[in-house]
């Protein structure tokens, strides 16, 4: 696929990993608009290790977005529980809901989602200001981010300013902020050049190798052969 691809970014296949970090049991989600239902989930169970790459492939439409919102407590299912290490999601109000959010998950959208009208900095600074990271400690916490996603030069550029590649790294520092054990990422190099997805696949594979739980939808075929865990998703289910 892209020359990224050609690249071995040092995951250790058949690294034993034994703690469940993530785990789904019979999750259903129907969606309803008007007179039309949509079962875009239909029944999926999954455990994701600790520290684990887990690559979600399969169809456009075929339900792996809505798992990774559920995963992450964005929505709720129609039927089916969500763990995360060991806490129930269904179990939470929305303020719980929102505050495992804030601290355990960092999220990564394929087209970044970055608010317009801020610096990098400050897009960055929001995300701790959810999880009350106290305000003293925001600013110089987001350039250490940034700097670490490659961009100390860019702090003070907005969104329009930025590349396709650093607009997303930007998003990763987001992600980040407040030291999340887990990554979701959303087809995060699906709207790059080949060239701005290779650095920003360094990027994840370098924050895998530090620890972060990574799960990542993408049809690059050269992550899913190299990560240590592949889920198909077909038609709301799990395939294989
Ligand atoms: N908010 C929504 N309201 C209604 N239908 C939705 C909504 N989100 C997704 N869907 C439908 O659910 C199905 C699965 O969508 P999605 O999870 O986005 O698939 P994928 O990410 O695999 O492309 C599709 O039929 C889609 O149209
Ligand atoms: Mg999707």
């Amino acid at each position: 696929m892209s020359e990224a691809g050609a690249r071995d970014w040092g995951i250790v296949k058949g690294e034993i990993m034994t703690e469940t970090i993530i785990k789904t049991e019979n999750l259903h989600k129907t969606y309803t608009s008007g007179a039309v239902k949509t079962h875009a989930l239909r029944g999926v169970s999954l455990e994701i290790p600790r520290g684990s790459f887990t690559c979600i492939v399969g169809p456009s439409g075929h339900g792996k977005s809505t798992l990774m919102h559920l995963i992450g407590g964005l929505d709720r299912p129609s039927d089916g529980t969500v763990h995360i290490d060991g806490t129930e999601l269904s179990g939470l109000g929305n303020r719980e809901l929102a505050a495992v959010r804030a601290k355990r998950i960092g999220f990564v959208f394929q087209f970044f989602n970055l608010l317009q009208s801020l610096t990098a900095q400050e897009n960055v600074e929001v995300a701790m200001m959810l999880a009350g990271v106290p305000e003293k400690d925001q600013a110089e916490r987001a350039r250490a981010l940034l700097a670490q996603v490659g961009l100390a030069e860019k702090c003070a550029a907005r969104p329009s300013e930025l590349s396709g590649g650093q607009q997303q790294r930007v998003a990763i520092a987001r992600a980040l902020a407040n030291s999340p054990d887990i990554l979701l990422m959303d087809e995060p190099t699906g709207n790059l050049d080949s060239a701005a997805e290779a650095e920003v696949l360094e990027l994840l594979f370098s924050l895998h190798r530090q620890g972060k739980t990574i799960v990542i939808v993408t049809h690059n075929n050269d992550i899913a052969r190299q990560a240590q865990q592949v889920i198909r998703v077909s038609d709301g289910v799990i395939s294989d």
